[in-house]
């Protein structure tokens, strides 16, 4: 159901409820593809969804206008989630004009056949009239790819913001004030961990641009739109952007036979300071988007992997590859795990922590076979070190 944000301005994207795997990401709530109509003198479509749900896109329009009188469609993000049904819509809409950057019709074209579409490039402070509304275009390179941009509309002091301030988050609402505040900032802490993380400096470039725009409504690609909540949503966009860390140490390890497993629980028992919070994660019972959420904003990491074929534990390997992508900055942190006959897991972890930038606070924490009662009194050690510079940093 089309739902109205501004009059002549309504939602005509699709709800997604059943996606759990986005690219690897696991989306627990679903996500949804906005898509926005704004009807005017000119009619413009803001973004598409994805492809198998272009013709709920074209439903969706053919409810409060006909597909041939759109006069724009403004593609704001090449990838596939957006940009996906581009060419049913292309087809659907012989007068429309497609409004993007030129990375993005780049892109588009390496896609698509483009051949027979009209294209309109634009850059950061360019504007087209629709009539009473105006569209600005800025650029936003990064976030989430380099063609990515925003589409302001002055008159209704509303910003199509693209992938960012989005949530993976289906829901029968459309707006912020209609669900928890908490659950709101979950989803957007996931989202932007998942996703924004690794663009925290182009990030915090965008949301000082966006300090001279009035905007009392910001209309993401995913998610709900916001209208109550722009303040709360910018503080924390601004906290993730500059990696501020909270006194948060986090315990991650995967462990063969237990051995790991009893360092892990002894250097969290060390780092349970008061002030500092603490958590426990073993990699197999936990989802690696959680565990790079969780990553987010803890200063202090210990990461641990027993040692198999002279290297990590799969899952340990996988849970890192996937946090190095993500480029988690300003942390501090040391690698640990036991060994065998042969070495090789924690001296992994270790090269992981240090490709990452991280700062380490000791060589590898190790133990073969098992933890002596020694090993375990330097897992304490160890942990309260993490601790005490997890306070430190995020002074
Ligand atoms: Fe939701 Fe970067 O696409």
């Amino acid at each position: 159901m089309n739902t109205t944000l501004r009059d002549k301005i309504d939602w005509v994207g699709y709800v997604d409820w059943t996606i759990r795997d986005f690219h690897g990401y696991t989306a627990e709530r679903g996500t949804t593809y906005n898509a926005y109509l704004i009807r005017d003198e000119k009619t413009a479509l803001i973004d598409t969804v994805k492809a198998p749900y272009g013709q709920h896109l074209l439903q969706n329009i053919s409810a409060m206008t006909p597909l041939h009188s759109i006069d724009y469609v403004v593609c704001n993000h090449a990838e596939p989630d957006h940009a996906g049904a581009l060419s049913q819509v292309m087809a659907a809409m012989p007068k429309a004009i497609l409004i993007c950057d030129q990375k993005c019709k780049n892109a588009l074209s390496r896609h698509f056949d483009t051949s027979g579409w009209k294209f309109q490039i634009v850059k950061t402070g360019d504007t087209v009239s629709l009539g009473d509304r105006t569209l600005h275009f800025i650029e936003t390179p990064m976030v989430h790819w380099p063609e990515s941009m925003f589409t302001y509309v002055p008159e209704e002091k509303l910003l199509f913001s693209m992938d960012a301030f989005g949530q993976h988050y289906a829901s029968s609402q459309r707006f912020d004030d209609k669900v928890p505040l908490e659950t709101l900032l979950q989803e957007a802490r996931s989202y932007y961990a998942n996703i924004i993380m690794p663009y925290g400096k182009q990030t915090a470039k965008v949301l000082q641009q966006m300090d001279v725009l009035d905007v009392e409504m910001i209309a993401p690609s995913h998610g709900l739109i916001l209208r109550h909540h722009i303040r709360e949503m910018l503080e924390a966009y601004m906290d993730w952007a500059s990696f501020r860390p909270k006194p948060k140490v986090l315990v991650i390890y995967d462990t063969m036979w237990g051995s790991t497993g009893e360092m892990a629980h002894a250097i969290l028992e060390g780092a349970s300071l008061p002030g500092v919070e603490t958590k426990l994660i073993y990699v197999r019972g936990s989802d690696h988007s959680k565990i790079a959420t969780e990553s987010l904003d803890a200063a202090a990491i210990a990461f641990g992997s027993s040692t198999l074929n002279a290297g990590m534990m799969p899952m340990a390997a996988a849970v890192l590859t996937y946090l190095k992508g993500l480029r988690p900055l300003n942390k501090a942190g040391f690698a640990f795990g036991s060994y065998g006959w042969g070495r090789g897991g924690p001296e992994a972890v270790d090269e992981y922590m240090k490709a990452m930038k991280w700062e380490i606070l000791r060589d590898p924490l190790k133990a073969q076979f098992r933890p002596t009662d020694e090993i375990l009194d330097e897992c304490r050690q160890a942990g309260r070190l993490l601790a005490e510079k997890a306070m430190e940093l995020a002074c």
